[in-house]
């Protein structure tokens, strides 16, 4: 057993992360990928997926990419086997992909509001149902990416806050089932991460980011570096007895109530394009 994280030898550790091509789960992927892991990454865009590839490689990981869209079961079935032919059964499974965009309940289409959950929801439901069969067991971790959505009601996030919440408890639910095989199943509750695509929709100005970041406890932005460490502390024998968990990454933000962060997105809302009511 390793005395530290910095000891765990993630050599011979397949990662799969759902949503891998970007962002917050491209840091985790980078992360692991200097631990020694071999990748495999998907998401719905081609080029997008190859560029992330290529990022990877540079910096040394073994990585396949494949495109995919986790609301079709299908689609990523198939990425799921092709990844586990390529690289072997799967030690830590991913499902970090989302989508988000600003809208009041009443500015949106029951499409609009169905589309979110289907990403985060639905299709995190396919990620660890699809990918149970590759899964090394006993041993094998999987992660979803949550966000403090799911713990605080936030404006003109109803379809997120709905999607995370159900998210969280669905892997509560996973973690139950799958426990008696060996199968760890937690989340990671990221607070605001800088320089995200996330970030760019609910805090799209500078001054808005200022105020993101002073309304945290911790007063800064977190960075995805700092999320792809609790990954690796959820994938490693480090947390050999956590299932079931939330872990926040967040600097403190769930700690608080979600008022200042509201004040935000209102102010967000009504300055960018996402506005569609
Ligand atoms: P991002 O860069 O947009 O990451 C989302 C990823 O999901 C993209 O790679 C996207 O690639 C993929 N994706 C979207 N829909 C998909 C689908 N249907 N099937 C497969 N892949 C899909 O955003 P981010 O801000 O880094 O967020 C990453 C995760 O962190 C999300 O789960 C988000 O909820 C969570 N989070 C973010 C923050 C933040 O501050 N940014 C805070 C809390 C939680 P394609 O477009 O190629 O599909
Ligand atoms: N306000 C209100 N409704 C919106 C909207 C907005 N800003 N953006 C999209 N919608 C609605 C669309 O109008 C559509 O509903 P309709 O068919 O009734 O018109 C529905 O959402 C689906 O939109 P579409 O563009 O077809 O979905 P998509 O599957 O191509 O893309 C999104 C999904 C909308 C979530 C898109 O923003 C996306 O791909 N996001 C991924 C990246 C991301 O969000 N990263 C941040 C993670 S925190």
């Amino acid at each position: 057993m390793p005395a530290l994280l910095s000891d765990t030898d993630f050599r011979d550790t397949h990662v799969f992360i759902a949503g891998g091509s970007s962002g917050i789960n491209l840091g985790v992927a980078h992360r692991f990928a200097e631990f020694g892991a071999k990748l495999s990454i998907c998401s719905r865009s081609a080029e997008r997926v190859e560029a992330a590839v290529r990022k990877l490689q540079d910096h040394g990981g073994d990585v396949f990419g494949t495109s995919a869209d986790v609301r079709d079961y299908t689609q990523i079935d198939q990425a799921l086997q092709e990844a586990a032919t390529r690289n072997g059964p799967i030690k830590t499974l991913i499902a970090g992909q989302a989508g988000n965009f600003l809208a009041p309940a009443l500015g949106m289409s029951a499409n609009g509001f169905k589309t979110v959950v289907d990403i985060d929801l639905n299709g995190s439901f396919n990620v660890f149902r699809a990918g149970f069969d590759h899964l090394v067991k006993p041993g094998a971790s999987c992660i979803a990416i949550s966000a403090p959505q799911a713990i605080h009601a936030y404006t003109f996030q109803t379809h997120v806050c709905a999607a995370k919440a159900g998210l969280d408890m669905l892997c509560r639910g996973l973690a139950l089932e799958w426990a008696p095989v060996g199968v760890r199943v937690n989340t990671i509750i990221p607070g605001p991460i800088e320089g995200t695509e996330g970030m760019k929709r609910l805090a799209p100005t500078e001054e808005m980011k200022k105020h993101v970041a002073k309304g945290t406890p911790m007063q800064r932005l977190g960075q995805k570096s700092e999320v792809g460490d609790a990954a690796l502390f959820l994938a490693s024998p480090m947390s050999a007895y956590v299932t079931g968990g939330n872990l926040p990454v967040d600097g403190g933000v769930t700690l608080t109530g979600a008022s200042r962060m509201n004040e935000g997105m209102r102010q967000a809302f009504s300055s960018t394009s996402q506005n569609r009511a």
